[in-house]
């Protein structure tokens, strides 16, 4: 197979793109202050006891909420999410907003996280039980303590985001690099080896040259 040319050493990091995450809206809530961040990696590692994972940029202001409460909440997005909700909790952080300010919603769970009440299709509270560390990211482990079906939507997946959520770049003749993870585009000739995209945090690895 041609594909196979590369070598069993090859890495391709197109091919993670194929893995089939869904998307969530990951909230913790620290002394009387809300917020959340978008995220594709929250799973369920075992079903007794019920528990799941997320994993979550340590640069981001909800990694030290969760860090120091030991508690969070994800809304799991369905299909009908619009990009408006991926640009509010994915592409700005909590250090310089308040990401719930202007929602018409103030729901929460029994732990007291907010949660998305709209365009999701369950929530699922959890406690954390452990936490693995990593130079990027520290791996939450967590009993669920709530879970609910709210609607029978099916549920956003990142390719589904790709696809039909996420605007497409503009067709534009402009030089540079755009991050496949949220589309934000570096102009320059050259992307510098260690950028890392100031809207989702993806390293260089994550960009690819605008197409003409
Ligand atoms: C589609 C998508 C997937 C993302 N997945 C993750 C993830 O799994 N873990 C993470 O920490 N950040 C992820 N992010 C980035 C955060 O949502 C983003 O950095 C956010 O601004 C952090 O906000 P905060 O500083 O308020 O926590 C993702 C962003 C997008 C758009």
């Amino acid at each position: 197979m041609d594909a196979l040319k590369g070598g069993a050493a090859a890495i391709d990091s197109s091919a993670m793109f194929k893995l089939s995450y869904g998307l969530f809206v990951l909230t913790a809530r620290e002394d009387g202050r809300d917020n959340g961040c978008i995220i594709n990696t929250a799973a369920q590692i075992t079903s007794s006891p019920l528990m799941v994972s997320v994993a979550v940029n340590k640069a981001g202001f909800t990694h030290g909420m969760i860090l120091r409460t030991g508690g969070f909440a994800l809304s799991v997005l369905s299909e009908s999410a619009p990009f408006s909700l991926f640009r509010r909790f994915g592409f700005q952080s909590g250090k310089d907003t308040d990401k719930f300010a202007g929602l018409a919603y103030s729901d929460r769970t029994a732990s007291g996280a907010r949660f998305i009440p709209e365009h999701t299709n369950a929530i699922i509270a959890a406690k954390v039980a452990q936490t693995a560390g990593f130079p990027t990211h520290t791996v939450f482990f967590a009993d669920v303590t709530q879970a609910l079906t709210l609607s029978a939507e099916r549920s956003a997946t990142y390719q589904y985001y790709f696809d039909s959520i996420k605007p497409k770049p503009p067709q534009e003749s402009k030089k540079g690099f755009v991050c496949k993870v949220c589309g934000y585009v570096y102009e320059g000739v050259s992307l510098p080896k260690d950028f890392v995209c100031p809207l989702c945090r993806h390293g260089a690895a994550d960009f690819e040259p605008v197409k003409q």
